[in-house]
């Protein structure tokens, strides 16, 4: 996790979702999303059929990690999916820019990350709550109530350290 405050809140860094290679199912999970809500904004027939097909590939990857992040989530550029498995995200749930989330967490009900959020490994956040930017959510830690910006929560339920 990166506590460098170099990264922006508020600019998103398009690179960190880069599909590398073939099999990339992070990368390859959230372009999925990427590319249907684009051929949705677009409309017609066109972009009818291509978000159809965007949503069949956001199936398949969905299946592959075990995740379910919503087709129509709000989430701004350069979220980083490290280890994507186990990722749950609420519909209603609005991720800002530059954000890295780990294996399993889960975000419950309406969670407002803000810009530079680094969320670890198995942590909750249960909503409706809102992270300040540049916060770090420890492994495993359980998010009641608003975080904070620059923040690191560890800890059920979680404490600022
Ligand atoms: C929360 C976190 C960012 C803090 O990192 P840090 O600032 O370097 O903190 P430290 O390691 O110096 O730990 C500070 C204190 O917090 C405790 N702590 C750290 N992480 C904790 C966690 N997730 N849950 C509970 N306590 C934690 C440490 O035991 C230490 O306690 P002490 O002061 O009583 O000894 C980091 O520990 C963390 O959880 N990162 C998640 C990484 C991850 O999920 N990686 C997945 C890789 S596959």
């Amino acid at each position: 996790m990166d506590p460098d405050k170099n990264v922006s809140a508020q600019t998103p860094d398009w690179s960190r979702e880069v599909v590398q290679k073939f099999w990339d199912p992070g990368p390859k999970l959230l372009r999925a999303i990427r590319r249907y809500q684009a051929a949705c904004a677009r409309g017609g027939v066109l972009g009818k059929v291509r978000s159809k097909y965007w949503a069949l590939n956001h199936l398949f990857w969905s299946v592959i990690t075990q995740s379910e992040i919503h087709l129509n989530c709000q989430i701004e550029g350069g979220l980083r999916l490290t280890h994507p498995t186990g990722i749950i995200i609420h519909p209603d749930a609005k991720i800002g820019p530059n954000c890295m989330i780990f294996h399993q967490v889960t975000l419950a009900g309406p969670v407002v990350l803000g810009g530079h959020v680094d969320v670890g490994a198995g942590a909750k956040l249960l909503g409706p709550l809102s992270v300040g930017n540049h916060a770090r959510i420890g492994a495993n830690a359980v998010v009641t109530g608003d975080v904070g910006e620059g923040a690191t929560m560890v800890g059920i339920p979680a404490r600022a350290l």
